[in-house]
């Protein structure tokens, strides 16, 4: 893999993803976290955090958002929070709940968060702790949305959707709105890492695709005002692929627990790609000068179709981790494009697991 030299053109990033550890105390089916989780043991600790958010600003980086695994999971979330704050960093929470409690949001609260992404994994306690595999999981959340907005804090939803619950979209919708969220984001799930195991049993039909879109335009127009939904559908039913990270190393990166940067969360799954590491370099060298974020930055490395077709600037030629995952080729056109020579293999798949009759059982970490 040969890196495009396009250094010239590139534009600082505006968010950063910092994974602050992959412990968790939920097994949901879909997690997009590797196969082999990082240790503890292995995580940065707080001190090169907030080195790095200091990097991150002056950078030019606007938001961080603190995720995992659980990111209530390290005893540094607080002080990392006001580290952000210091800072100028818009700070945004994404968490399970699991591992929050009254006191912390309002520890976290005067820190100075701003945002909180909550996540459910379906609509009651039954349903939502078996997605989960975690038990009383579902009932703590709506005790964080409470909290959350007594703080006045804007809080968004998120949802992923998949076989087993695209189902109760609607009521994914009035649940959200019960909660006082400003936003819901439905994404439909993505085969990266854990979730590759999961595809048969998690993938939507077509019919529910369908209906999943029809649904989400209904309530668009009906809670104008109210509510804003962000719907990420299916996109192996769809004609074009999503422009994955919105290109590239063009707008964001991500710190993983151990410090690696990563242009995505799934780009360890592409072969012979290194990252290199915030304890080593600054974050400004390894946006502007690291391989791993030169090699599919512009438009030089891409392949027919994409290197001649005018989407190219749309899409970046979809997702580099699919490309890979489904060709064995990250430079490779998304199948999911159906200008990809290997898009007519993405539809025998759709029809395979579209004739799934009854999905197999869910398979969880660690079980
Ligand atoms: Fe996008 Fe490439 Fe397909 Fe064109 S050929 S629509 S750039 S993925
Ligand atoms: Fe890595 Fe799409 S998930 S580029």
């Amino acid at each position: 893999m040969e890196a495009t030299d396009s250094v010239a053109d590139t534009n600082p990033p505006m968010a950063m993803l910092a994974e602050l550890t992959h412990r968790c105390p939920l097994a949901c089916p879909y997690c997009s976290n590797p196969l082999e989780l990082k240790q503890q043991a292995s995580e940065l600790p707080t001190g090169d955090w907030v080195r790095v958010l200091g990097e991150a600003a002056a950078l030019g980086v606007l938001h961080v958002h603190f995720s995992g695994g659980e990111p209530a999971s390290r005893r540094d979330l607080v002080e990392l929070t006001k580290a952000a704050n210091n800072v100028d960093l818009y700070t945004n929470l994404i968490t399970s709940g699991v591992g929050l409690t009254e006191r912390r949001m309002n520890e976290l609260a005067q820190a100075g968060l701003e945002h909180v992404q909550l996540s459910i994994q379906g609509t009651d306690a039954a349903e939502a702790d078996h997605i989960a595999g975690y038990k009383g999981g579902h009932s703590r959340k709506m005790d964080v949305a409470r909290w959350v907005r007594s703080h006045d804090l804007p809080l968004t939803i998120n949802a992923v959707c998949h076989r087993q619950n695209i189902d109760h979209l609607q009521r994914t919708i009035d649940l959200s709105v019960e909660l006082g969220a400003h936003r819901l984001e439905v994404a439909t799930v993505q085969f990266h890492g854990w979730a590759a195991k999961n595809r048969a049993a998690l993938m939507p039909t077509k019919l529910q695709d369908a209906e999943a879109r029809r649904i989400v335009d209904a309530a668009r127009e009906q809670l104008k005002g109210i509510l804003v939904i962000d719907y990420v559908p299916a996109d192996y039913h769809a004609t074009y692929p999503k422009a994955c990270m919105g290109g590239w190393g063009r707008i964001g990166l991500n710190v993983d627990p151990t410090g690696r940067v990563l242009p995505c969360h799934a780009a360890e799954s592409i072969e012979g790609m290194e990252f290199d590491n915030v304890r080593d370099k600054s974050l400004a060298d390894i946006w502007y000068q690291s391989k791993a974020f030169n090699v599919f930055r512009g438009f030089d490395w891409m392949e027919e179709p994409c290197r001649s077709c005018d989407r190219k600037a749309i899409d970046f030629g979809g997702c580099r981790c699919q490309a890979m995952a489904m060709t064995g080729n990250a430079g490779a056109t998304d199948p999911v494009c159906s200008k990809s020579p290997l898009h007519a293999k993405l539809l025998d798949t759709v029809i395979e697991l579209d004739a799934v009759s009854s999905p197999p059982p869910l398979v969880y970490r660690g079980r």
